[in-house]
């Protein structure tokens, strides 16, 4: 397959796990851009890139680059956005797409209306044993979900004085947890399911109003490493555990625990869905195994194996059974599908990739969230898709 040329920006956590995932797959990253000039000419020598830019601008103008990759903070992500669509760009983006709806609509509506292949990067999606329990569930085997329930915990912001631009609204959004690990785990079990969320009750907590925020900047998750740090006290708007209650389209009610401050849980992404056939469940710390419970039979619990899927799991298994697939192969799924759309010249039917439409419906529950917070009630999304 030919394949276009492409632009990173962003070279922090992501812009470099993007970089790795894209030479798995033969594409040329042909440019990078950071922060500075200094970022990116130091990620372009490191990771033998033929060239870096001064800035965003100059990677998205370039017209020997037809795709960008966007992995910078949240409140970048509409400008670079739209102006890889005007110039003509196909677009990744990180989640969240934006910062809030009005962004993220109008960056759905700029996507449809040009010739372009765009995408958020809801990675989870493709763990294996998740396309299996999609597969499963499409094939009736759960029967009708009525209970979709799990958590997505952390401990990285436990302390403190931990710190990372997340804790920044201006960068990171309004809400945190929820924005940023809680729109995985709705896109997670919504796609699984094929239910929308259609009514939210939330409420959150910030375990620490104040925070000590170092006088220099401090790389996503290395704040566990530093000692000693010069740092400010500074005043925290955002949440750092949030709970929900939802309501699906079919009936079915959910909750999610959500929160960065969770002493000892690295990663600890789980769902739970239980249907009138069966149950399965799934956690991303163990990502390999699918636990299904059955009322009249014994349990099972499925490995990763191809060999046993349904085959449009294991169409997107990248090794056989007995070999672990994990975080960084989920990267590989989504951009393989991604450029397998730019190569074929349209947007694959829904079901692949999460699109910017799928990205903006997560800023609409994000806001019906908030809402309910802010005025302790349940909140339909309807109410949110009309504004
Ligand atoms: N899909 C996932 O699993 C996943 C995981 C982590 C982060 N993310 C998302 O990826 C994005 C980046 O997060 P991260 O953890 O990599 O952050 P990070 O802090 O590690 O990296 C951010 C990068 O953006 C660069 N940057 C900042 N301002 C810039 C500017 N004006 N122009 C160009 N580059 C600029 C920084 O220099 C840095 O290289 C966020 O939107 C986050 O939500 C997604």
């Amino acid at each position: 397959m030919k394949y276009p040329k492409v632009a990173v920006i962003g070279l922090g956590f992501m812009g470099r796990t993007h970089i790795h995932s894209l030479r798995r797959l033969g594409i040329e990253v042909y440019g990078v851009a950071g922060i500075s000039e200094d970022e990116a000419k130091s990620a372009a020598s490191e990771l033998s890139i033929p060239k870096w830019y001064r800035n965003s601008d100059e990677a998205i103008e370039d017209p020997e680059v037809q795709a960008v990759h966007l992995c910078t903070p949240n409140n970048l992500h509409f400008s670079q956005a739209k102006k890889a669509l005007i110039s003509g760009k196909h677009v990744l983006c990180e989640k969240p797409l934006a910062m809030t709806m009005i962004e993220s609509r109008e960056l759905a509506d700029l996507a449809k209306e040009k010739d372009l292949v765009t995408a958020v990067n809801y990675n989870l999606r493709f763990y294996p044993i998740c396309q299996e329990a999609r597969a499963r569930i499409a094939a009736g085997e759960l029967g009708i979900p009525y209970l979709i329930h799990g958590a997505y915990l952390q401990d990285w912001l436990f302390l403190k004085s931990d710190w990372n631009w997340r804790l920044e609204p201006q960068q990171g959004g309004n809400l945190r947890v929820v924005a940023d690990i809680g729109t995985h785990w709705m896109d997670m079990v919504t796609y699984l399911t094929g239910l929308k969320i259609t009514e939210v009750m939330a409420d959150f907590s910030t375990i620490h109003p104040i925070r000590l925020q170092p006088t220099f900047e401090i790389a996503t998750y290395a704040g566990k490493l530093e000692k000693n740090l010069s740092t400010n006290e500074v005043s925290i708007k955002t949440e750092d555990v949030a709970v929900i209650l939802f309501r699906f389209e079919n009936g079915a009610l959910g909750n999610v625990s959500l929160s960065q401050v969770s002493a000892g849980r690295k990663n600890f992404f789980w769902f739970e869905i239980s249907g009138s056939k069966s149950a399965i469940r799934w956690d991303q710390e163990n990502p390999n195994e699918l636990w299904i419970g059955y009322r009249d039979q014994p349990n099972q619990l499925l490995s990763k194996d191809p060999s046993l899927f349904y085959p449009e799991a294991r169409a997107l298994t990248g090794f056989p059974g007995g070999h672990a697939e994990g975080y960084p192969d989920t990267f590989v799924q989504v951009f393989s599908q991604f450029y397998g759309a730019i190569a074929s010249g349209k947007m694959p039917e829904t079901g692949k990739f999460a699109t910017f439409e799928d990205g903006h419906h997560e800023m609409q529950l994000c806001d019906a969230i908030r809402r309910s917070a802010l005025e302790k009630r349940w909140v339909k999304v309807s109410e949110i898709e009309k504004q």
